[in-house]
């Protein structure tokens, strides 16, 4: 990787866990980072050990996001990286303020809306959109057609397919974009001994903040390693734009993937969801 210069790197999901661990090392290594956190005192926390400027949104009220990406456009007119790392799985189907079921809503509309609403000031300052999805990708599919899941949800269901949603997001976001300058990257953090799940997850999630997860799975460190590396990377020079990546490599991930269609369809539908289309 080429010298790091100085970066303005917004990270949601900064308040804990993997987003927290990269906020840091990024901050070690000189750059600008923006805590976005949903619980104020956890994002004030973090951003007060590393003077970092923050702001506070809950990604289940599309009205938060757009008041955040109001507050980052006013305030930062060049943002090179966006990292779209705020997220989690769901117990029982829920539906939203804005009437979407939950994890599709928190995982994936929420960051669509977000980069969409900052697209003028990330195209401007030829930025790179990292999401953070999941290997959990894989086994998923996407019903294009019942994308909030109405019909056969369950809790895991609903998560592989918002990890998916954010890899065709990324193809599609490279698709649109790339020749104006924009690159995108998706990425599996590994498996990673964090609140995932919290208190509203499925009972087993729960087991990712114990003991015994800290001794068996990756640190947060590790697993934000993986996030700090493509945002300190140069794209097109250190990693390709319009990827899923595990480590350091192009990820196995579902084959809809691959499919142009599903990532134009879901990019339609998404606009279409939040207002913008
Ligand atoms: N841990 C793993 O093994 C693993 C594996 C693959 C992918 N991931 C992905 O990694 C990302 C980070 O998760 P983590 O493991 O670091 O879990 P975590 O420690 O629970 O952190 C999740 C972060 O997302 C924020 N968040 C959750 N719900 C939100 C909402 N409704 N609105 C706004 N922010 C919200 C949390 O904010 P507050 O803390 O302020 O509530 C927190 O900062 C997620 O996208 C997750 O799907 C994790």
């Amino acid at each position: 990787m080429g010298a790091v210069t100085s970066k303005t790197i917004v990270i949601t999901g900064a308040s804990d866990g993997i987003g927290a661990a990269a906020a840091r090392a990024l901050v070690a290594d000189g750059h600008q980072v923006v805590v976005v956190g949903r619980d104020p005192a956890k994002t004030a926390a973090v951003a007060d050990e590393l003077g970092a400027e923050r702001h506070v949104a809950d990604f289940s009220r599309l009205d938060d996001v757009r008041a955040l990406a109001a507050a980052l456009a006013a305030a930062h007119p060049r943002i090179d990286v966006l990292a779209n790392n705020a997220g989690g799985i769901r117990g029982p189907r829920q539906l939203t303020p804005d009437g979407h079921e939950v994890t599709f809503q928190v995982n994936h509309l929420a960051p669509f809306l977000l980069t969409n609403l900052l697209l003028e000031t990330l195209l401007a300052s030829s930025a790179a959109v990292v999401t953070t999805s999941s290997m959990a990708s894989r086994g998923a599919r996407l019903d294009l057609d019942d994308l909030e899941m109405a019909r056969g949800y369950a809790p895991f269901r609903a998560y592989g397919a918002s990890k998916l949603a954010n890899v065709l997001f990324t193809r599609e976001l490279h698709r649109r974009f790339h020749e104006r300058g924009l690159a995108s990257a998706a990425f599996h953090p590994g498996v990673v001994a964090t609140s995932f799940g919290g208190k509203d997850g499925p009972a087993v999630t729960r087991l990712y903040g114990t003991a015994l997860a800290r001794a068996v799975f990756s640190s947060p460190d590790r697993g934000g390693s993986r996030l700090v590396r493509l945002a300190e990377g140069t794209p097109g020079v250190d990693w390709a734009s319009g990827q899923y990546w595990v480590g350091g490599r192009v990820g196995r991930t579902s084959p809809q993937a691959d499919d142009p269609e599903a990532a134009r369809r879901l990019w339609e539908a998404s606009a279409a969801m939040v207002g913008l289309a």
